[in-house]
Formats: C-alpha cells, sequence, structure tokens
C-alpha cells in the first residue's frame, strides 16, 4: 500500500458525489444526500477561501480511493473535526486507516499546531470507533439518538485526541507516515527562506541597512537572467535572511515598482523553501496561483530551481528549491 494525498480538483467531483452517495458509505454518515454535478460544483468554489475545512483525496497506488478531511476548524482555539471514507472498497485496508488517523494527529498537532482533534462516528459503525480508541482516542460521550436520518434515530460516539496525549502515544506506535502537507511545506509548515526588498541603489541600502545590524552575506551578484542585482543580508545569531534587488535597467521586473513607489524601497516577495518545487508549483497553480515566472536555475543559489507566483490576497511568493 503506497498512499499519498492530494488536494481536490474539479475533475475528482462526480468520483466523489458517486463515493458519497454509495450505500457503504453514506450509512455510516449523518446524510443520505442526493447529489449532483451541478451542486458538487458549488461546494468546490465554495471551498475557496473557506479555511474552515480542508479536503483530501485518498489516493492508493496513484489511483483515487477516498477523501479525508478537516472541519469545523477553529484556528484561534486550535480544533477540528475530522473524518474520512473509502470510496473505492478493495482498497480499504486496517494499515490504511490506521497511517491515515496517527499521520493526520502528527500533521494537526505537529504543523497546524492544533490541540485537540475530535470524531463522531454511529455507535453501529463498531470497527472504526473501536480502531479510534486502539489508537489512543478517549470516548468523551455517546449520545443516544442523537442523529435522525429518514425516521432512524442513531447512536453517536464523540471521541478526542489532545496534543500532549498524542506526543506521549506516538513513541509507542508504528504507522506508515501519510504526508497531509501536499503544498510541501507552504500550507502550514512554513520554511521562509529570505523577504525580498526592492531597492533602487543597492549599494546605499547595504549601508542603510547596517543601522539595523544586517550585514552583507557575500558579494553583490549581479544577475542578468533577471536584470537584477541582489545582496543578501543576514544578521549575527540569527537565520534571517533578507534580499535586496535592485533593477539593472527597465526591463527588471522590480523597475516599474520601485518607479510607481518614488523609489522608496519596499518589501515586496517572500521565498518559501520547497522539497518539489514543480508539485509545489502545481499544487499552487490550482489554487488561483498565477505563474509568473516557470522554474528556473538561479545565479544567486548555487542553480537550484527557483519559481514566482502570484497571488492577488498574498502577494508575491518566490518558490526556492530545497538543496538536494
Ligand atoms: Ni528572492
Amino acid at each position: 500500500m503506497a498512499a499519498t494525498l492530494r488536494l481536490i480538483t474539479k475533475d475528482d467531483l462526480e468520483r466523489i458525489m458517486n463515493w458519497r452517495m454509495s450505500e457503504r458509505v453514506t450509512k455510516y454518515m449523518n446524510t443520505n444526500p442526493k447529489l449532483t454535478l451541478e451542486g458538487q460544483e458549488k461546494w468546490f468554489d465554495s471551498l475557496e477561501g473557506n479555511d474552515k475545512v480542508r479536503n483530501w483525496i485518498i489516493e492508493v497506488n496513484g489511483a483515487p480511493a477516498g477523501l479525508i478531511n478537516l472541519a469545523d476548524i477553529d484556528w484561534e482555539k486550535g480544533t477540528t473535526s475530522w473524518g474520512y471514507y473509502i470510496g473505492e472498497n478493495d482498497k480499504r485496508s486496517l494499515k490504511l486507516a490506521v497511517s491515515l488517523e496517527m499521520s493526520l494527529y502528527d500533521y494537526c498537532f505537529d504543523v497546524l499546531g492544533f490541540n485537540e482533534v475530535h470524531n463522531e462516528v454511529f455507535k453501529l459503525n463498531e470497527g472504526v470507533w473501536k480502531l479510534h480508541i486502539a489508537c489512543g482516542c478517549k470516548v468523551v460521550k455517546e449520545v443516544v439518538g442523537e442523529v435522525e436520518k429518514e425516521g432512524v434515530a442513531y447512536d453517536i460516539v464523540h471521541l478526542s485526541m489532545e496534543r500532549n496525549e498524542w506526543f506521549k502515544i506516538r513513541e509507542k506506535k508504528k504507522y506508515e507516515k501519510i504526508n497531509f502537507d501536499v503544498f510541501e511545506g507552504i500550507m502550514g509548515g512554513v520554511t521562509v527562506h529570505h523577504i525580498g526588498v526592492a531597492v533602487a541603489d543597492i549599494k546605499k541600502s547595504v549601508e542603510s541597512f547596517k543601522n539595523f545590524g544586517w550585514v552583507c552575506d557575500g558579494e553583490i551578484i549581479k544577475d542578468s537572467s533577471r536584470s537584477v542585482n541582489l545582496a543578501f543580508l543576514k544578521r549575527r545569531n540569527s537565520n534571517e535572511i533578507l534580499e535586496l534587488v535592485s533593477p539593472i535597467n527597465e526591463q527588471s521586473p522590480v523597475f516599474d515598482m520601485l518607479n510607481a513607489n518614488k523609489n522608496v524601497a519596499l518589501p515586496y516577495h517572500i521565498c518559501y523553501e520547497v522539497k518539489d518545487i514543480d508539485k509545489t508549483v502545481d499544487t499552487l497553480k490550482s489554487r488561483n496561483y498565477i505563474l509568473v515566472e516557470k522554474p528556473k536555475p538561479a545565479i544567486a543559489f548555487q542553480h537550484r530551481q527557483v519559481a514566482f507566483l502570484l497571488n492577488r490576497d498574498s502577494g508575491l511568493l518566490e518558490l526556492l528549491e530545497e538543496r538536494k
């Protein structure tokens, strides 16, 4: 079993609809919905900008097998509800179930920094709530007849996992780790490499930043392919990096920006370090990020790949491929 996760695309909507309406999935859900493709598209559009939910397609050996999600995310309290189903019956396995559940706890507590994760299970779905208990969950309560569906009342078991509990429990657990952070470090476990600052005169700016303890790390680099001069600044006992970027000519990507800002220096991009730059670019493109510059080797980073993407709400973003 090689299980991976990825974000939902529009191409998945029909498959998800069929899974969700299948008797085997729906009998343990709170509702027996009658879904339409049109409704699915509305649902998909409603996901954008909704920070209370996250959905992933579960793939087994590269083929879509089911859906896992976080819902009712409370970012302030650090809590969320979660659930999943396997729509393809032949892909169900205990090993997959355990890997998904334990990897989800790792993601919620390590990457998202949550405090508590809970889930609700039909009492009659005994295999599943017993598995949650085996994974270390505590039963918070059982509510008799909590869900009523087509005239039948169902008992619901409420289970919970707390952050500190999980850190103790996982030491004793063996499971195949599944990566929930499909943005490879951008969605949550962020690794900021540097912040780019556009400046008109790079030498003057290097001097000016010394007032705040920033010193130039190496020489000023001329990147002719991007029509910019670059200087990397660091501070003692700190890992923070500033990248000063000044235009060589009018074709430079920072020329117009500085011109519009009366040549006053301004921060203009955040650079994140990522494991797989092509995969991250694809993922971001599917989430309304416009590819401004496709991955290409950068002279300033020992020819590691660099790409730029733009999004209205998070601005200009640089991706830098991790050192191999
Ligand atoms: Ni940069």
